[in-house]
């Protein structure tokens, strides 16, 4: 993180501030994170394709990151990796519960890295809201009578009202879910990624403890807020025996539930200065909602960077930025002002995987970005 510390800025600076946008704007200066260099401060926000089958990823989740690591993303990020089957949202994500799967990912991993980008997985798992239809089909609850599975949870409360109520992870469950998110860290690391990020946002499982609004439980993974982190902790330390030292570990968090009573900003922050002081975890991507149907979010464009821009300040942590963020002066911005120390844009890069060097062009980065010598004539625009 020198970069970022370096970047601290003051008023006096605006002058200073001009010439740097035309020379040197911040998206586009590298940063560090333990022994990993990003190219630019843009990342690929996790995205589920739901075109997998059994977990494994094939050639559309080559094509896919493969461009986005062309196209100048500077942090290439697959969508939700699962721990076990059991924890998958759809029938069609991704895995990384066997050597098979990992296997599969180092295609990937290899075309991203020789792209000059730096290849991150999302871990996670869905808990109660596993076992649902792709969006296309509709989202809702699969039957086990269709391919379905049951569901579990912190505690036996449905998501909403048509959803199956969860199972309540035992406390040995509960070390078991452990020991799956360790070897899919140990596999994330043979397949050749570079950061993982822990999912722990969207109402999925590690939210799910988080929240009160999901959590009800009685025992010492549940009740007031240090209970209720047990299993983000214990998450952490999975992934740290078997994820090195000198590689990140990012955190994607809901920094508030929007619902009355729910997880909040101020839990984010107080959760954030614990993580801060732990000091395993090198950034919290701050996203939001997802935990219980009665949310009610501001929806605009950058909705989130107020959440960013106070988990940063309360904790003084790294984070990034990510929510209908959609133009190079808008990211530049972001960075500009100390809101984020990434931008991570999800939809954008979605519909146009060049967008990073499009972006380079706009802001006047002296190279105009590294465009692939075999694109490089369409660079006219
Ligand atoms: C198709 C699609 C799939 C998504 N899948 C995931 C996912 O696997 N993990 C996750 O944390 N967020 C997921 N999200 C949320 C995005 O990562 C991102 O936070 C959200 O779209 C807001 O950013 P944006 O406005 O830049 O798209 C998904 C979003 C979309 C549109």
């Amino acid at each position: 993180m020198n970069e970022t510390k370096a970047d601290s800025r003051t008023s006096g600076e605006n002058d200073r501030r001009i010439l740097i946008r035309e020379r040197n704007p911040y998206l586009f200066r590298p940063i560090n994170f333990r022994s990993v260099t990003a190219p630019n401060r843009i990342m690929l926000s996790p995205m589920c394709q739901y075109s997998a089958k059994e977990g494994m990823p094939n050639d559309w989740h080559f094509v896919h990151l493969g461009a986005r690591a062309n196209g100048g993303t500077g942090i290439v990020f697959t969508e939700a990796v699962h721990t076990e089957a059991q924890g998958r949202i759809t029938p069609h994500c991704l895995g990384l519960w066997n050597d098979k799967q990992r296997d599969a990912f180092k295609r990937i991993t290899g075309f991203i890295s020789e792209a000059g980008a730096v290849p991150g997985i999302q871990l996670g798992h869905a808990g109660r809201k596993a076992s649902v239809g792709r969006p296309w089909e509709g989202s809702n609850p699969v039957p086990l009578s269709n391919g379905g599975w049951d569901v579990v949870s912190a505690s036996p409360r449905a998501y909403a009202k048509s959803w199956p109520t969860p199972h309540s992870l035992s406390g040995l469950e509960i070390r078991t879910q452990m020991e799956s998110l360790a070897a899919s860290a140990k596999r994330a690391r043979e397949a050749g990624f570079q950061i993982i990020e822990l999912h722990g946002a969207h109402g999925y499982l590690i939210h799910q403890f988080l929240s009160p609004l999901s959590n009800l439980r009685e025992d010492e993974y549940g009740g007031d807020f240090d209970c209720r982190a047990r299993f983000l902790f214990e998450s952490i330390d999975a992934v740290r025996t078997e994820w090195p030292n000198d590689l990140p570990l990012f955190l994607r968090l809901s920094v508030t539930d929007w619902v009355e009573g729910g997880w909040s900003l101020e839990d984010t922050i107080r959760l954030a200065q614990q993580l801060k002081i732990r000091g395993d975890i090198d950034l919290i991507d701050c996203s939001s909602g997802g935990n219980d149907p009665r949310q009610k979010i501001p929806i605009n464009p950058g909705y989130q960077i107020p959440l960013s821009r106070e988990v940063k300040a309360g904790a003084g942590i790294a984070t990034g930025a990510v929510g209908l963020i959609n133009s190079p002066d808008f990211a530049e911005s972001v960075l500009a002002n100390g809101d984020a120390d990434l931008v991570i844009m999800g939809r954008t890069l979605l519909s146009d995987p060049v967008w990073p060097l499009r972006a380079a062009n706009f802001l006047k980065v002296p190279e105009k970005g590294a465009w692939p010598k075999q694109y490089e004539r369409s660079n006219i625009f």
